[in-house]
């Protein structure tokens, strides 16, 4: 994020509030494709930001959509159907029979289990509607099925005329920097579709395969970024080797939006004691998270602004709004002298960081959200939320609102 956006957004919105970065969006994404092979598509796991969703929907394949919410959301703001994968473990009759027949566009919809594949089926025999399935392949978890459950539902695609088995999903977690465990995934998913070729006469036409390609937090951008572009280079090569010849689509959240995110938060209070420096933030912990940052022990990406450059550099705790000591966003940051009206603008910050806070914990409000555009304008797209009234029983004229 450019220095003068941050200067320009600081002056025009009060902390806290998250700013992401249009033109960082579609800049990764553009080097993402830029280091893979020109056939591999990229499909954008929203839950990751669904603030920039619009943005990346423009650059991408596809949608991966994990709940109502997350597809309403797409509905509202004008996503095609064509590029909505509906993915998810806990898809309800209600929302599935009505999107089947509301958007008979919809991509796909992956299958998580037997019930959830029975589900699909009678949503689409009731809507007289066909639809497009992936079979997701659980890693051993609570996700996606096993692969002989795998052969065995495919099979019964063939007696299903309006389900059409397209291919396989494949997920198997987050932040990983192994490529052998990543070479290890793609044989097992080769080894599954031979299979269904072999048992059932079944092709698959397609894979959609997360990655869970990692961003490193904690390191100087250069290395974050040479560290990133070899891992993907790594992952291009190993899709390559595949005896799988059809259509890949990698399915990636925090690789593709981390970048694009600054959070903002104003210092308010300054004090030292024995234990040392500690300076408060009106934001904290409950409305950011940063992964593998639980006892704040690393430092993330943080520039104090205005920078001091001629004061001397100490050690502070960085502490949120939060009555609990657990409330510390960095532990000895080495800043300048920091003082009220100071604002940390922490990087990285556009993958999960504002969704995975507690955000609701001794509700404060929900901080406002700024889209900085290619052009370089700021605008708010997401008001400051009072949460103190999500945050207990609704309240009527001073009085509960009791209901049956
Ligand atoms: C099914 C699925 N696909 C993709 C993703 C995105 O993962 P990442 O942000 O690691 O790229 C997730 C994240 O939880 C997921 O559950």
């Amino acid at each position: 994020m450019s220095g003068d956006v941050l200067l320009r957004a600081i002056d025009q919105y009060p902390t806290p509030f998250y700013l992401f970065d249009e033109g960082e969006l579609h800049r990764q994404v553009a080097h993402l494709r830029s280091l893979l092979s020109p056939q591999i598509e990229l499909c954008y796991a929203m839950k990751a930001n669904s603030f920039v969703l619009q943005q990346a929907a423009r650059d991408v394949e596809r949608i991966e959509v994990c709940s109502p919410g997350e597809a309403y959301t797409c509905f509202e703001l004008g996503i095609p159907d064509e590029k909505i994968v509906i993915s998810g473990v806990h898809k309800d009759v209600a929302f599935i029979g009505e999107t089947v027949c509301a958007h008979p566009g919809i991509a796909r919809y992956t299958v998580e289990s037997r019930a959830q594949f029975d589900l699909l089926c009678q949503a689409a025999h009731e809507a007289g509607r066909p639809i497009s399935i992936l079979m997701r392949l659980t890693s051993g978890n609570q996700f996606g099925i096993a692969a002989d459950e795998v052969v065995e539902l495919a099979r019964r695609c063939k007696e299903e005329p309006l389900v059409e088995f397209c291919g396989i999903q494949h997920y198997s977690g987050t932040q990983k920097t192994s490529s052998k465990r990543i070479g290890r995934e793609l044989r097992g998913i080769d080894r599954l579709i031979a299979r269904l070729w072999e048992e059932c006469g079944v092709r698959v036409a397609e894979l959609e395969y997360g990655p869970g390609l990692p961003v490193s937090y904690y390191e100087p951008a250069e290395v974050a970024r040479a560290e990133q572009d070899e891992l993907i280079a790594a992952l291009d090569g190993l899709l390559a080797d595949m005896d799988f010849d059809g259509k890949v689509a990698l399915e990636l959240g925090r690789g593709m939006v981390a970048s694009c995110g600054t959070y903002a938060t104003g210092i308010v209070d300054t004090k030292s004691n024995e234990t040392g420096n500690y300076a408060i933030v009106d934001g904290g912990k409950h409305q950011f998270v940063y992964y593998g940052n639980a006892m704040s022990m690393r430092q993330p990406p943080c520039a104090l602004i205005p920078e001091r450059i001629d004061g001397t550099p100490a050690p502070w705790n960085i502490c949120g709004s939060l009555c609990t000591v657990t409330d510390i966003m960095v532990k000895q940051l080495e800043v300048c002298e920091p003082r009220v009206g100071d604002v940390l603008c922490f990087g990285r910050a556009g993958a999960y960081c504002m969704t995975e806070g507690i955000s609701l914990f001794l509700s404060r409000d929900l901080p406002a959200v700024v889209m900085c555009d290619t052009e370089g304008n700021l605008r708010l797209v997401r008001k400051r939320l009072e949460s103190w009234s999500l945050n207990s029983p609704t309240i009527v004229n001073g009085q509960i609102e009791l209901s049956e």
